[in-house]
């Protein structure tokens, strides 16, 4: 199987043909089963129908996936609870990662305010994992610090803290002149993070419904190799052509990082001893509470680079969270 290319076709036959082991990532953002309105996909199939499927491919990611890999699937939390019985058994359960979503209420219920994705190793002993770094929050009139950190002030690390397993800091894509035409895509950033966290430059990440392309847009965009499928030609050719637009550039000096629209959103902590050169960090380290470190933009123009354009060739469609 080639490498750093989409396949059109429908992800159970092509995943069926790769070689055991071959992925050091793969990532799986399937259909919810919601009813959306994809163009080639029926998203409204039975429970039991829908979970053997599922169960199928899941299957097969873990079949590719390589001992020292890592494997990531993104739902509703309603199907994630059937994903995690079925994977406990085979795989090292590693997360669940709460993504902070906007909700609607629903009626009778608790509103749903996350997406999950479930994080799983092949092998939690040979498993490649690295700690990763988000931004401090802060007040984005006056800077001072969202959290409160008391007497641990002057401990505090420059760039801010350890991501933890609640994301509320990266966005879903809200303009319709920053996404494309379908109704799901996912913002670059968060796909970033996971390949930042557990994949080096150079390895292999999978995604088997590739949708926008959104998964091999960020592995490329990271210095890994990247191998899509997706059923829909339409989409196809939309994540080709995102791909396209894309170069292997977004680092700082040589460190791959993860930004969005010119703001280093996510660095591996093992990296910072490269960075903070790129950086003017305030002292001495208590100044962090009301004054943000700023990044050397001259030093740093070699590699910080805009997000790419998506082009928009189908009419676009309204997305709901779930
Ligand atoms: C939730 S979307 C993925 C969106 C993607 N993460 C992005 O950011 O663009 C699911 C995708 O799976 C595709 N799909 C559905 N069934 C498939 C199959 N059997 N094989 C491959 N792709 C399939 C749909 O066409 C849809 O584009």
């Amino acid at each position: 199987m080639t490498l750093d290319t989409v396949v059109h076709g429908d992800c159970l036959t092509v995943l069926r043909r790769l070689p055991s082991e071959m992925a050091d990532l793969t990532f799986a953002d399937p259909p919810f089963n919601l009813a959306k309105k994809y163009h080639s996909y029926n998203d409204r199939q039975g429970q039991a129908e829908y979970l053997a499927w599922c169960r199928a491919w899941l299957r097969e990611l873990l079949r590719i996936t390589k001992p020292t890999g890592s494997l990531f699937v993104h739902n509703i939390p309603k199907w994630l609870t059937h994903y995690a019985a079925f994977l406990n058994a085979q795989a090292d359960f590693r997360h669940w990662i709460a993504w902070d979503a906007l909700g609607m209420p629903l009626g009778k219920t608790l509103m749903p305010r996350h997406y999950g994705i479930l994080f799983y190793a092949k092998d939690r002993q040979r498993q490649k994992f690295y700690e990763i770094r988000h931004p401090h929050r802060r007040c984005r009139k006056c800077h001072v610090l969202h959290k409160d950190y008391g007497g641990k002030k002057p401990a505090l690390h420059p760039f801010g803290p350890l991501v933890s397993d609640v994301w509320s800091d990266l966005h879903r894509i809200k303009h319709a002149s920053r996404r494309a035409a379908h109704p799901c895509q996912l913002p670059e950033a968060v796909l970033e993070r996971l390949i930042l966290m557990t994949t080096d430059e150079g390895d292999i990440v999978v995604d088997p419904f590739a949708g926008t392309g959104t998964t091999l847009v960020a592995a490329k965009k990271l210095g890994r190799h990247w191998l899509g499928i997706e059923l829909d030609a339409g989409y196809v050719a939309i994540a080709r052509d995102r791909l396209l637009r894309t170069q292997a550039t977004s680092r700082i000096g040589d460190v791959w990082v993860s930004q969005v629209r010119g703001t280093v959103v996510t660095i591996r902590d093992r990296d910072w001893p490269r960075l903070q050169a790129y950086y003017t960090i305030p002292m001495p380290a208590a100044a962090l509470e009301t004054t943000p470190i700023v990044l050397d933009r001259r030093s740093a123009a070699v590699a910080v680079m805009p997000p790419p354009k998506v082009v928009e060739n189908l009419p676009a469609r309204r997305q709901k969270t779930a």
